[in-house]
């Protein structure tokens, strides 16, 4: 029986080290978990969802792949019922207000021995801002592609001290690194957006526009560094 893991959550399942012992938050059908002990990656996951369907429909799943025994099933809201034992969080397909509700009421998680893999649906470049000023840093970044959306997955740490551009927040120097053949969609994706915000300002004279202005002219600038040596 083959597991319908979207090409979004495998993205995920690549910052995974083997051995880790994995919390899903926000586990809903449980298919990040169950592929993750299915191959032998993760060595136990504890699989968390605020809803108590989803949170059923997860243990059906660990049951009928054959994972049940090394996984623990908790009704809650975030981390809050959970137990602390694990090396890795992962936060996928929720918005960005969503995480940082999550973050805010779990300082326990500021800690350098959890890494925390997010994939977050909205609002990302606030999301990234609140995350350095709660004292986390980006650690890696990645892109995926599932029908005609393109996320961003990143992994973090907590390293308090680090800052972010308003532009890095945009497109940040992880995703650069990182150089995916997607960046230059997931790129062209986030100037078109941007531009939007700036043409909008312009209309509603918002007192932020010069910010905005400059985050696109050096959105602009990164074009050429994004698009060398691709065919
Ligand atoms: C869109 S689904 C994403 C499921 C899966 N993580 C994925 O990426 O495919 C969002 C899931 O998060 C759960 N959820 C939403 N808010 C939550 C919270 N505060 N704590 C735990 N789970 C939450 C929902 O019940 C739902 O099952």
């Amino acid at each position: 029986m083959k597991l319908p893991l979207s090409d979004r959550l495998l993205a995920c399942c690549g910052f995974i080290r083997p051995g880790d012992r994995v919390a899903d938050i926000g586990c809903d059908h449980g298919y990040l978990g169950i592929h993750l002990l299915k191959t032998g990656i993760a060595r136990s996951v504890i699989a968390a969802d605020v809803n108590e369907g989803p949170l059923q429909s997860a243990m059906r799943n660990a049951v009928k792949f054959g994972v049940r025994d090394k996984m623990r099933f908790y009704l809650s809201d975030g981390v809050r019922n959970i137990p602390h034992d694990f090396d890795v969080m992962v936060c996928a397909g929720m918005g960005a207000d969503t995480i940082m509700s999550i973050l805010s009421a779990a300082p326990w998680l500021r800690d350098s021995r959890y890494r925390i893999i997010l994939q977050c649906q909205s609002k990302r470049p606030e999301l990234r801002q609140w995350l350095y000023d709660a004292g986390f840093r980006i650690n890696r970044e990645t892109l995926a592609k599932d029908g005609k959306f393109v996320y961003s997955i990143m992994e973090l740490v907590c390293d308090p001290g680090h800052a972010i551009t308003p532009t890095e927040t945009y497109i940040t120097p992880q995703l650069l690194e990182d150089n995916h053949p997607l960046l230059p969609e997931y790129y062209e994706r986030v100037l078109h957006g941007v531009r939007l915000t700036v043409d909008g300002m312009k209309r509603s004279g918002n007192d932020q526009l010069s910010i905005y202005e400059m985050i696109l002219s050096d959105l602009e600038k990164l074009k050429e560094q994004i698009y060398v040596n691709r065919s």
